[in-house]
């Protein structure tokens, strides 16, 4: 039984997480191309948190769009962004995962965005910081005790704002400041937010300016279809 119904997507963009070694692998609800796109994965484990991650997406869908999430029908955009192809309507939806973690956004009319990382050290390099950073978000996390930390809070926004329209990290986005005291919360009609929900993770959403997001907790694995 799910603890949602379709109608309180209306309006109002919801927010998951969930880890995706406790979600099921349903190989069942999955397409030929996704299992195929499974086997790419090097191990084991990379290719069950693939399974789950999809099979999660497809049972959110399959009750936010009232068709049976293996019926489910994606087409991918030209860098890879999947996009709800049948049943057709207007929802939309981002998936991010890192490592065992994995965040989901469902709503619509209007494209989404999310991204969640691990806070791990070591991860700020500045040399490479910059190809998708501004100077002021460099500046900003250079004046960080945990430049990590400050280095991945800058980066999901960028993430979240990029993949709304199904683009990539690339260097465009250093023309931006998403995160720091001059930073916009909102641009090109998105409103970008981050999504604080355990002090273990940087995540972060952009949604239209017109709507709003509300986190609704982790998903269980009982939850799943
Ligand atoms: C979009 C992108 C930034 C996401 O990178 P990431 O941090 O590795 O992945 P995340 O966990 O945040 O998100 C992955 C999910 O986003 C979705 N996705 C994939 N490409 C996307 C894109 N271009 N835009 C929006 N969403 C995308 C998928 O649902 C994917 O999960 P799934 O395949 O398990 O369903 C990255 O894949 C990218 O730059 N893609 C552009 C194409 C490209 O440069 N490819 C070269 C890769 S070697």
């Amino acid at each position: 039984m799910s603890t949602f119904d379709a109608h309180q997507l209306h309006g109002v963009v919801s927010v998951w997480s969930a880890n995706l070694d406790e979600l099921p692998c349903r190989r069942d609800l999955l397409s030929s191309d996704e299992l195929v796109r499974s086997e790419r994965f090097h191990t084991q484990q990379l290719r069950d948190r693939y399974i789950a991650g999809r099979s999660w997406l497809r049972s959110v869908l399959g009750v936010a769009s009232g068709a049976p999430p293996a019926s489910l029908q994606f087409r991918y955009l030209a860098l890879g962004k999947p996009v709800l192809d049948r049943p057709a309507n207007s929802l939309d939806f981002s998936l991010a995962h890192s490592a065992d973690v994995a965040l989901l956004a469902v709503g619509g009319p209007g494209a989404l965005g999310v991204d969640v990382e691990r806070v791990r050290a070591g991860v700020y390099e500045p040399a490479s910081a910059d190809l998708v950073l501004s100077a002021d978000e460099l500046r900003w996390i250079e004046r960080h005790a945990d430049r990590d930390r400050a280095f991945l809070r800058c980066w999901v926004r960028k993430e979240a704002y990029a993949k709304v329209g199904g683009m990539g990290m690339d260097r465009h986005l250093s023309n931006l400041t998403l995160t720091g005291p001059r930073a916009v919360d909102e641009v090109g009609g998105l409103a970008i937010s981050d999504v604080a929900f355990d002090d273990s993770l940087a995540a972060a959403i952009a949604v239209p300016v017109d709507q709003s997001f509300t986190y609704r907790g982790r998903w269980l694995a009982e939850e799943a279809a």
